[in-house]
């Protein structure tokens, strides 16, 4: 068998590594910068500090600091734009997942002139595009080191992949320095992401062994370091091990694709604005219990690396310890259920239909070891709200 391997042509990981950007930049040949910030990051100031590191190198660089949360086709085609005024040859990313994936998208449309539409799944984009160097402030979503980027369609409320080499940034910059100051809440659904993301390529239909090395290096660093970096945010070895955490879980799930628990949470976040790596959270539990039979050695594997089962314990009493551990680390880093987000009842339901379309349309579903019916799909979404009792 074939494994078709995916990464940036340069990955710097390490405290302090930001100050490297301009020699990134001139060893993929450009020098104009657009740099993507985050708001939040901007006011902190980050994205003056990255300009003034430009600046000492003899680069000016400009800044677009309007990222929306979930990106759209309409923030995407506002920065291409951007690009294209400002002559820039490069983009700079930086922030947490909407930020990389805006300028990512930004990057393709900016270099090929079409739409965020006409770029999504099943259509593989492997052009040639300008090059995004992406610097993380969340640990995270890997964003910087895969070759998806997810943008909402505003008129049909639907989160579209965009999945190729062009999607895949030229270098990341991972630098944990960045993440000191991200807050409970974000650190734990990013960090949930991250999680989701290395379980997912470890479970996955396209799983490899190179994938598999990294996916169980992710589950270690992450269940050994995540609830810390979010209840104790100056714990620097904590911060750390999430950052080099999450990146190892990029660079597994970016070859393998995620799988049903993504699936099913990237519809409930278009509909009702749940945080990416909230949504997986609250299906993270339900999925697991679902998919589990058909591969439980692989799902025991997870258990044992995220510390949640002992060594020594036979593949089914580890992967059955799974489900409920999940639950318990979601009390821990009070995970809301969808009711308590807020979302309502009658409106979700109604939806559940649509959510399925969208989630099978995704073809993540697909890569699960246990694919589920139309119909097995729906009662998940009706489980995932009402808990797992029999059907109202
Ligand atoms: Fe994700």
């Amino acid at each position: 068998m074939i494994n078709r391997i995916l990464t940036p042509r340069e990955i710097l990981v390490g405290g302090g590594s930001r100050a490297r950007l301009p020699d990134v930049l001139k060893s993929l040949g450009v020098g104009r910068p657009l740099v993507v910030a985050d708001p939040v990051m901007a006011r902190l100031g980050m994205a003056d500090e990255i300009l003034r590191i430009l600046a000492e190198a003899g680069m000016v660089g400009a800044v677009f600091a309007d990222v929306v949360e979930d990106p759209t086709d309409v923030s995407v085609l506002a920065v291409a734009a951007r690009i294209a005024e400002g002559g820039h040859d490069v983009v700079v990313a930086l922030g947490g997942g909407s930020a990389i994936d805006t300028a990512k998208a930004a990057a393709i449309v900016a270099t090929t002139g079409e739409t965020p539409r006409a770029l999504k799944v099943p259509r593989i984009v492997d052009a040639a595009v300008m090059p995004v160097v992406a610097l993380p402030t969340t640990a995270g979503t890997g964003a910087e080191v895969t070759r998806a980027a997810v943008v909402t369609d505003t008129a049909a409320e639907e989160k579209m992949l965009i999945l190729g080499t062009a999607a895949l940034p030229a270098a990341a910059i991972v630098d944990y320095e960045l993440t000191m100051t991200c807050p409970f809440r974000v650190t734990a659904d990013t960090g949930i992401d991250a999680l989701t993301h290395a379980l997912e390529a470890l479970i996955n239909r396209n799983r490899s062994p190179h994938a598999d090395a990294l996916a169980l290096s992710a589950l270690r660093l992450i269940g050994g370091h995540l609830v810390r970096a979010a209840e104790q945010g100056d714990d620097r070895d904590a911060r750390e091990a999430m950052m080099l955490g999450a990146t190892h879980a990029g660079l597994a799930v970016s070859n393998t694709s995620t799988a049903l628990i993504h699936g099913m949470s990237r519809p409930i976040g278009a509909f009702f604005h749940v945080p990416h790596g909230l949504s997986n959270a609250m299906v993270l539990p339900l999925v697991t219990r679902f998919s589990l039979e058909a591969a439980p050695e692989r799902y025991a594997a997870a258990a044992r690396a995220l510390g949640f089962a002992d060594p020594s314990a036979d593949d089914a009493t580890a992967a059955a310890l799974l489900p409920e551990a999940f639950a318990a680390l979601n009390r821990r880093l009070k995970v809301p259920t969808l009711a308590e987000f807020g979302i309502p009842r009658e409106r979700y339901l109604a939806l559940i239909p649509e959510m399925v379309r969208q989630g099978l349309a995704s073809g993540t579903p697909g890569n699960n070891p246990r694919i589920p019916t139309a119909a097995e799909f729906a009662e998940l979404y009706r489980q995932a709200y009402d808990g797992e009792g029999p059907a109202a």
